[in-house]
């Protein structure tokens, strides 16, 4: 297996401060009575709420919000990688975007594998070999096509300006940018914008004037200023140094995709969530449905029986993923077997919550006629209750690590998402088999999970999270966190989180998740407990009865609400 740089990926993007979560939790608390914009970085946010009070809808702050962050949040906002929009109107109709990066033309399915069939490490994780075709942009013009209001240059000029004046890196940030220079420098030894020999410190001005320059050219051609002329012959000049393989023909055909949400019902909340290629809705939804008819609110908060009941429903919605899962415009995804609540429950009520079911024992179900961390979410609502929920992502941390020359953003390495032999995991230990093999034009399976819920028919929760494998066991608690254990947003999305995803067979859990108590009972009975670093960065908007937007910015990063 690849020795992932997952714990350090981890480390270094989740670094967590130094005061306490409860003080943390209390000062990030706010309400606002118009619009809501929650993201990994305040000046994005900042970006997303001057848009709504020019009176821009949510669409069109969630698209400004997205190249905003592409400059002051690179390492996982970008042009360079993709996402996945959820979308519902004030009038309750909803929709949703499939941005996600194509495999290039010129991939096949054992191209990450040696002669003999083992993976060569790293070679889906880094450099032009890992990129997959980005999807952002397209899904921004997609989405502009069908929703937006104000004038698409307007929408493009907060970025433009960041990139072009620079902006005030935050200490985070700073840290970041110095611990992978060595790295930046290996694959990029034409420089860029983030290389240079003195140490960046909290508060240095960082200007990208490439990334400007392309941002430009995207305002004035929409579409074709990425994926045609001048930056796409940067992209594929800068496949030709590094064995890459995306054309230009690859990018002139690269299109969005809308897609049905995934749909269901937990309780009386309408749950809407991302159909695939990400297996996020699929899996959230099958979660739900497996935990709704336990007592969890009278059981408590992480008590005993909470999280046995959660985690061995992970095990099993897990196994079914690494199975049924991948591109449904190449693979039949068996979607209303996975989310038929019926089917989850019954699963269910065999287990046995009293010992750890080993995952060795837990295969995928069959159902008859089929066979066999860096991204970043942010929530808008606005002052009509228009909502989106956005996830997008290059993968790892500054994805392949290569800087497109001469213009200025990052490549994914989402190419390693998919199974690139079956049975071996990926950077985040996940295993898949054909449903997600490499193949032409095809897109990898994402875990990412941009959800919205109802309740009683009205907008109740904006929410998502980055984290690779974990995005949706961490949708999954910050839902319960609000509907069963009454929290606030801000409590829901601080509130210490865990994790088990079948294989590895281990409950992972972050400092202050699961009492001492607990976890010991939990070892007696064969659950294996691994204390890890802080899992994903939430943003939360919770609707409240009187119609105030509540907000919950991740404390684990330098995330912000703001709103008017
Ligand atoms: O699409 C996916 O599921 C992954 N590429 C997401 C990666 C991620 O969340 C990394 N963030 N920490």
């Amino acid at each position: 297996m690849k020795k992932p740089n997952l714990i350090y990926l981890f480390i270094i993007v989740f670094f967590l401060g130094s005061c306490s979560v409860n003080q943390k939790t209390a000062d990030l608390q706010t309400e606002f009575a118009n619009g809501a914009v929650v993201t990994a970085h305040p000046l994005a946010s900042e970006v997303g709420v001057e848009i709504l009070k020019k009176g821009g809808n949510a669409v069109d702050a969630a698209i400004a919000v997205k190249f905003a962050l592409a400059v002051v949040y690179p390492n996982a906002g970008n042009l360079g990688g993709g996402g996945f929009m959820v979308y519902r109107a004030k009038d309750g109709q909803i929709s949703s975007l499939d941005f996600r990066e194509k495999a290039p033309s010129k991939a096949f399915k054992d191209m990450y594998l040696d002669q003999n069939g083992n993976p060569i490490t790293d070679l889906s994780l880094y450099g032009q070999l890992a990129a997959g075709v980005p999807g952002s942009v397209g899904g921004m013009d997609e989405a502009f096509k069908k929703y937006g209001s104000l004038p698409w240059k307007d929408l493009l000029q907060p970025a433009i300006d960041l990139a072009s004046k620079g902006f005030a890196l935050t200490k985070q940030q700073a840290g970041e940018f110095n611990r992978y220079q060595e790295r930046f420098k290996k694959f990029n030894p034409n420089g860029a914008a983030i290389i240079r020999d003195a140490e960046w410190k909290e508060g240095d001005n960082f200007v990208q004037s490439e990334l400007a320059e392309t941002l430009k050219r995207i305002a004035e051609l929409g579409r074709d200023g990425f994926y045609k002329g001048k930056t796409a012959e940067f992209i594929v000049a800068e496949m030709k140094r590094g064995n890459g393989i995306i054309s230009l023909k690859d990018l002139e055909d690269y299109q969005a995709a809308w897609r049905d949400p995934i749909v269901g019902m937990y309780k009386n909340h309408k749950i809407i969530s991302m159909p695939p290629p990400s297996s996020g809705g699929v899996a959230l939804m099958a979660l739900l449905q497996s935990v709704e008819n336990y007592p969890l609110k009278k059981w408590g908060f992480q008590s005993d029986s909470t999280v046995r009941a959660m985690v061995e429903a992970e095990r099993r919605v897990y196994a079914d993923r690494a199975t049924h899962l991948g591109d449904p415009d190449f693979y039949r995804v068996p979607v209303a077997n996975l989310t038929d609540a019926k089917f989850n429950q019954e699963r269910m009520s065999k287990v046995s919550l009293e010992k750890a079911t080993p995952s060795d024992d837990v295969k995928a179900s069959k159902f008859p006629g089929y066979e066999s961390e860096q991204t970043t979410h942010y929530s808008i609502v606005d002052k009509e209750g228009n909502a989106v929920s956005l996830t997008t992502t290059i993968n790892g941390s500054y994805g392949s690590l290569v800087w497109v020359d001469g213009a200025g953003f990052l490549l994914n390495n989402e190419m390693d998402d998919f199974s690139v032999k079956p049975g071996s995991p990926n950077m985040y230990g996940l295993l898949g088999g054909k449903a997600n093999s490499v193949e032409p034009g095809k897109r990898m399976l994402s875990a990412m999970t941009p959800t919205i819920v109802e309740e009683d028919g009205k907008l109740k929760m904006v929410v998502g999270t980055p984290g690779g494998s974990t995005i949706i066991t961490s949708v999954f608690q910050t839902i319960l966190n609000v509907l069963e254990f009454d929290m606030t947003a801000q409590e829901s999305v601080s509130a210490a989180r865990f994790h088990h995803q079948w294989k590895p067979d281990v409950v992972d859990a972050e400092e202050g998740a699961i009492d001492e108590k607990t976890r010991q009972s939990l070892s007696e009975d064969g659950y294996k407990i691994n204390e890890r670093s802080p899992i994903g960065r939430v943003e939360n908007i919770v609707i409240l009865k009187n119609g105030k937007l509540q907000t919950g910015a991740d404390h684990r990063g330098d995330d912000r609400a703001v709103g008017y």
